[in-house]
């Protein structure tokens, strides 16, 4: 301001001190209120849901860092991310106005600076249960708990303890998965059969989710989403198994109930955590009801179907299946709900994703 305040009547002057001091505190306040609310990294657990390219660095035979994998992704990379583009956190990121993607903690392109906005311990093929990630030879649950463990030493040498432990507490967790438990485990060998029924292993595998989050927030974390189950009856592969043992081409309803009850639990599971973890949020990220819709009336969404996957044959290849020689892929995958038997395509993934944040996630930056 220009004006010479002593050409004023003092009780002026002391109105545009006032306001002077009013508009300083509110700028003040407002800083606070704006850098409280960024969310500084988005940190990744779960299966291929959500993997960003952790399981190139195993001996497993579960990968997907080749054509066609990633042709619609940055530089049409094929970088582990089960789809043909990008996977839910890189969309989420994004929303936070964070790097459009997340990386993944085994990644050698990457290291601990580009870790602090944003990182991925998930791995295709597991599961909350240790025997889920034995099938494949993939990284059990607790060891992506070990990473992050390792994560945070790395983090704290990096940023310096204070600003580490910023990040840490302001950044949201997400944690996807659950399906491989159920359609690669449960359903496909013997071991977990003989041991629970149906009822019991939700209740186990919704047990290893409280041990998880309760970890996560002993270990510092404090906004974190629990994902729920998709319609996994509907995926390609499960519509495939249904139609040959003469289902007709529908989903398969009994898995469909089991995802739904065991996202009941999730819930109750959540509304109980946000009670007993002070300072904690904890939200349900539920993708069950979109995806339902999509899979229903695909056309609404501007695809051409929901039955086959755009990959290969459609009815039942993924990962090395699903090779670049095989002449039944699509080239258009934006018509197609799924990518490969079991995974989604990045429009689907996009959907998703921007449905989710608008309705739950966005909370975590306001
Ligand atoms: C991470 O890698 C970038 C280049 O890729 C390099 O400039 C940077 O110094 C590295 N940071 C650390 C902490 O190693
Ligand atoms: C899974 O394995 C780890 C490491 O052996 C163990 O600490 C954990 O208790 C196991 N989880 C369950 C639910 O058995
Ligand atoms: C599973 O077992 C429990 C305990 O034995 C029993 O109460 C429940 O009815 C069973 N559930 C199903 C779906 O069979």
């Amino acid at each position: 301001m220009h004006i010479c305040s002593h050409s004023f009547p003092s009780i002026l002057h002391s109105q545009f001190l006032e306001m002077g001091v009013f508009i300083v505190a509110a700028i003040f306040f407002m800083q606070i209120y704006i850098t409280g609310a960024k969310v500084p990294a988005v940190i990744v657990f779960g299966d291929s849901s959500v993997d960003a390219g952790n399981n190139n660095q195993l001996q497993t035979v579960l990968k997907s860092n080749f054509r066609p994998y990633g042709r619609d992704f940055f530089g049409g990379k094929a970088t582990g991310r089960f789809s043909n583009g990008r996977v839910p956190p890189d969309f989420i990121s994004e929303s936070y106005g964070l790097r459009p993607y997340v990386p993944a903690y085994l990644d050698p392109a990457y290291n601990i600076s580009d870790f602090a906005t944003g990182v991925c311990f998930a791995s295709a093929g597991t599961g909350y249960d240790n025997v889920t990630s034995d099938v494949l030879s993939v990284i059990p649950l607790w060891r992506e708990v070990e990473y992050y463990k390792d994560y945070q030493s790395k983090l704290r040498a990096h940023l310096g303890i204070e600003k580490a432990n910023t990040v840490i507490s302001e950044a949201v967790y997400l944690i996807s998965m659950g399906t491989n438990d159920f359609l690669e485990n449960y359903y496909s060998l013997p071991n977990r059969k003989s041991q629970y029924n149906v009822t019991q292993y939700q209740n186990f595998l919704a047990n290893i989710a409280e041990w998880l989050i309760k970890d996560l927030y002993t270990l510092g974390a404090r906004k974190i989403s629990l994902g729920g189950l998709p319609p996994m009856g509907c995926l390609p592969l499960e519509r495939t198994t249904s139609f040959f043992t003469g289902n007709g081409d529908t989903c398969k309803d009994e898995y469909n109930k089991v995802a739904l009850v065991f996202n009941q639990k999730l819930n109750g599971l959540v509304e109980r955590l946000n009670d007993e973890l002070s300072g904690a949020k904890v939200v349900f990220s539920n993708p069950y009801a979109i995806f339902q819709q999509i899979v229903r009336k695909p056309s609404t969404f501007g695809f051409e179907t929901a039955a086959v996957a755009c990959c290969a044959t459609g009815f039942f290849e993924m990962g090395y299946m699903c090779d670049q020689y095989n002449p039944f892929t699509c080239s258009d995958a934006s018509k197609f709900v799924f990518w490969d038997s079991f995974h989604p395509t990045e429009k689907t993934n996009r959907i998703i994703s921007q449905h989710l944040f608008k309705t739950v996630l966005s909370k975590f930056s306001s």
